[in-house]
């Protein structure tokens, strides 16, 4: 494994490439009543223009705080973090997110057209856009004929699903989604992931994963961020040279996703044990 320690890992920033985002030197603490609690050490990775990077590392490493860092929900308490160039500090117009938490980010007054078409409505987005963009974006997840009903109303997975179709319905420069897929059965995810894949395709789409699945990581990236340590670092940075068309069987037969599979499985296992030596020592 590459070293934690000093400046960026190899690979993960890319001066010669089309930066879109650029996470310099982040580190994050949560404060409270009892200190400080360091959870981003020193992190320095670069998204370039178009692609698809997950992150990856054991539960409570800091990957949702990082998503919110990069997203500009939390400001970083070293470092600095930008889009297209500028410093983030506040959410930027031209990223869309979508939480873990699917359950607090929908607005249970209101539809799930009304949902999924608030963002483009606060964009100003004329009106008969507004209303094909939500009709294909819902669709596109499967929930064309929900969209009168309320999120209370939806199942979890069905939840998740109107949190993806608002996202993709702005069309967003960057797309940052945080374990969008958790709560679907495995043939949506496989549909939801292509799609995914499609729309990045279509419109040129950057997209930020933050993942569990390790077979979902190799599948639909580009490259694989692995955070380790406490406070999290930027391990390793592995470029997934498997050509931009993906295949839910052909690809996953290929003998170099198996080998992206077990290295990357093999770092997550050892960033864990990791963890653990030091809650234990
Ligand atoms: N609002 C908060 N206040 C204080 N500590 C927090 C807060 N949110 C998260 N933490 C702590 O920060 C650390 C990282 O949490 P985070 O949610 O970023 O992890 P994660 O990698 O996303 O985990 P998971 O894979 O389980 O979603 C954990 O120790 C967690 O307890
Ligand atoms: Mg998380």
């Amino acid at each position: 494994m590459t070293s934690i320690k000093g400046d960026a890992v190899a690979g993960a920033t890319r001066p010669s490439l089309d930066t879109v985002m650029a996470a310099d030197h982040v580190a994050f603490s949560y404060s409270s009543a009892a200190g400080a609690h360091p959870v981003l050490g020193d992190i320095s990775f670069t998204i370039a223009r178009g692609e698809f990077v997950s992150l990856v590392g054991p539960s409570g490493i800091g990957k949702t705080t990082l998503l919110r860092v990069l997203s500009g929900l939390m400001q970083p308490t070293a470092g600095e973090v930008r889009l297209d160039g500028e410093r983030v500090t506040e959410p930027p117009r031209q990223l869309a997110l979508v939480l873990q938490d699917y359950s607090r980010s929908l607005l249970p007054w209101m539809s799930i057209e009304r949902n999924v078409a608030l963002p483009l409505r606060s964009a100003k987005v004329a009106r008969t856009e507004v209303r094909s963009r939500t009709a294909a974006a819902l669709d596109a997840v499967g929930l064309a004929g929900d969209s009168e009903k309320y999120p209370w109303q939806l199942s979890g997975g069905m939840q998740q699903r109107v949190a993806i179709a608002r996202a993709l319905a702005y069309q967003p420069e960057v797309l940052v989604m945080d374990e969008p897929f958790a709560s679907v059965d495995a043939q949506t995810r496989f549909d939801l992931e292509d799609l995914v894949l499609r729309l990045r395709r279509e419109f040129g789409m950057t997209v930020l994963l933050v993942t569990h699945d390790i077979d979902e990581a190799v599948y639909l990236s580009d490259r694989i961020v692995v955070l380790a340590g406490k406070p999290a670092q930027v391990a390793d940075c592995l470029d997934v040279p498997l050509g931009p068309i993906r295949d839910q069987i052909a690809t996953k037969a290929l003998p170099e996703y198996a080998a992206l599979r077990g290295r990357v499985l093999s770092e997550i296992r050892a960033a864990s044990a990791a963890r653990t030596d030091k809650k234990v020592g």
